[in-house]
């Protein structure tokens, strides 16, 4: 299979030497790279900034903010049999990018934002998508009923669904636990390696593929 891989944290910057992001390592994303590449697939990964290896034997487009990996998504998803979204994309951005560091003399300084593209939710209708799509879900609570809204909104067919209230896994941790979010069914991956979540993430994304699921 083709896939394309979203990872990491956009940046979205406010000043030469200030910007806005989410809490995101990117290991996740980056875990599902390498597993697709063991598996024989061909990867393309679309990442914002994070301290991780590029992996080897991928297609690697870097990028920096929201609107980049929007035009990233969408030059390159053409052709795909899977896209898997698990980037964490931020929301806002600020509304104008002052081109000199901004000083601190006021007591108060008000950032105004405007809302950034929802990649995934473009997918389909914008950039006529046709193949398996696979989102992520982070939640603090009814993850299940949080992340089948999602499913239905986005037109996804499967999403990783994460519960980062739980402590000493998720964000950051090398290791995670997920429900899989199908359209008629749920699926739980219990605490494991990102590694090991990756493979079994992959090959989920495969049977969906090739209907064998
Ligand atoms: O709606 P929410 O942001 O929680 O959805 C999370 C999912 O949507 C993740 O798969 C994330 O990568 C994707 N997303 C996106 N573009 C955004 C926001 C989220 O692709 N602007």
């Amino acid at each position: 299979m083709n896939i394309l891989v979203t990872a990491g944290a956009t940046r979205e910057p406010i000043d030469p030497v200030r910007y806005l992001t989410n809490r995101s390592s990117g290991k996740m994303g980056y875990a599902l790279a390498k597993a697709g590449t063991t598996l024989g697939h061909r990867i393309t990964l679309i990442s914002g900034p994070t301290s991780l290896d590029i992996p080897p034997n991928i297609d690697f487009i870097p990028v920096e903010t929201a609107q980049e990996m929007l035009e990233a998504v969408k030059a390159n998803i053409g052709g795909q049999d899977a896209a898997i979204f698990s980037a964490a994309v931020a929301d806002y951005r600020p509304s104008s990018l002052s081109d000199k560091k901004i000083k601190k003399t006021a007591d108060s300084l008000t950032l105004e934002l405007v809302k950034n593209p929802d990649i995934l939710g473009s997918a389909r209708l914008q950039f006529k998508y046709d193949g398996i799509l696979v989102g992520f879900a982070a939640e603090t609570e009814n993850l299940e009923i949080n992340a089948r809204e999602k499913l239905c909104r986005k037109a996804c067919d499967l999403i990783v669904a994460n519960d980062i209230s739980q402590k000493g896994i998720g964000f950051d941790s090398d290791h995670n636990e997920v429900l899989l979010v199908y359209p008629e069914r749920t699926r739980l991956l219990p605490v494991d390696s990102k590694e090991r979540l990756a493979h079994t993430i992959i090959e989920a994304v495969h049977e969906l593929r090739t209907g064998t699921g």
